[in-house]
């Protein structure tokens, strides 16, 4: 049976783009090399070298730093930083970019990363994964200024994550389709394995964290009290999942459609997850599978951030679904209605 490699695919995907210097190609196979690793001690986590727990450390976002968080961190650091085809590394887990120094013959990329997304559940083998984006240094000179690290979300040049999960899986766009691959764990090669993945218009299943529905406000209880309404003639009530690990329930909602949500509440006014790390690349790859993601007013990709870790709501998901969402969460405050409107409109 003749089978793609990840590597085989990304050098195909290099070759359609004019002028492609082959930076592109090296760059992404250092990012599979990085994942390969991390997979291993996931795969492994609980024998040997003890990986699970915490470091004892608070990271930037104020939240306590696990072992595999920071494991993650430096082996995409090093690995990516050694690659001559990044010049900046933004990470989740450090307040400043990594600026790779001159004698490491910095590339014209820059990589931004949450490299262990999910790290609740790094203790209970439930799947966790990392998210990544890719921009082009857009400043003159060697100096890389927030010009290249504040860039609208469009301006992403590639965009993808990992799943350490019953299987691993690595999902890439650079814009031209999305595309899965999985990890053959006995040849340590990534197969393509999800050609051209594109999200169903509509879906059955949303995914919130329910537990923060006090400190809702009333337009999000009112899409959720919808969402669960008993309406079989539109596909109502919806099923729950929820895995708390952002990537997971992504590609769950990638592949099955529906919508996940983590809006603002009272305790994160500003919504918890991240523009660069988290809201953006997803977005990235949403879009590229015909579906959609907004702060629930705005598309997230229209959003260029103040600082690299900014934080904002994110619906994502089906068409349809996050276009639900969004009128829901317009309806004028604490009327019901958005439903209808959705459906007649
Ligand atoms: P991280 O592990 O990178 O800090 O991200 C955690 C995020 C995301 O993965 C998930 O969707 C969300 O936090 C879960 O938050 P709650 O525990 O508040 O539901
Ligand atoms: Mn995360
Ligand atoms: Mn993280």
């Amino acid at each position: 049976m003749e089978r793609t490699t990840l590597v085989q695919h990304i050098r195909q995907q290099e070759k359609s783009n004019p002028g492609a210097t082959g930076e592109f190609t090296s760059l992404m196979t250092e990012i599979m090399v990085a994942s390969k690793i991390i997979s291993l001690e996931v795969n492994s986590a609980g024998i040997g070298e003890n990986i699970l727990g915490l470091t004892g450390k608070i990271n930037v976002q104020g939240e306590e730093v696990q072992k595999l968080d920071e494991f993650s961190d430096i082996t995409f650091t090093t690995i990516v930083g050694k690659s001559e085809t990044v010049c900046a590394i933004a990470s989740e887990e450090k307040e400043d970019p990594y600026i790779v120094p001159q004698e490491d013959n910095p590339g014209k990329y820059i990589f931004m990363m949450d490299p262990l997304d999910g790290s609740s559940n790094i203790d209970v083998n439930v799947n966790i994964g990392t998210i990544f984006s890719i921009y082009k240094k857009k400043s003159e000179g060697n100096e890389v200024t927030d010009e290249d690290l504040l860039q609208r979300g469009d301006e992403q040049i590639a965009a993808g994550y990992i799943v350490y999960g019953s299987s691993t899986i690595f999902v890439y766009t650079s814009g031209n389709g999305v595309y899965g691959f999985t990890l053959d764990p006995s040849l340590g090669e990534f197969f393509l394995s999800h050609p051209d993945l594109r999200i169903p218009g509509q879906g059955s299943i949303y995914s919130a964290n329910e537990g923060n529905w006090g400190i809702w406000d009333e337009n999000q209880k009112n899409l959720v009290s919808n969402l669960k309404e008993d309406n079989p003639s539109s596909g109502r009530p919806y099923k729950l999942r929820y895995i708390g690990s952002l990537v997971a329930d992504f590609h769950r909602t990638l592949l099955k459609g529906g919508i996940f949500m983590y809006p603002k509440d009272k305790n994160s006014p500003e919504g918890k997850l991240r523009f660069s790390f988290e809201a953006a690349p997803l977005a990235f790859i949403a879009e590229n599978a015909g579906g959609k993601a907004s702060t629930g007013s705005e598309r997230i990709l229209d959003i260029a951030p103040k600082g690299i870790h900014d934080r904002l709501p994110l619906f994502i998901g089906s068409k349809k679904d996050v276009e639900m969402a969004e009128t829901h969460l317009a309806a004028e405050k604490g009327k019901k209605g958005g439903w209808f409107k959705w459906l007649s409109g």
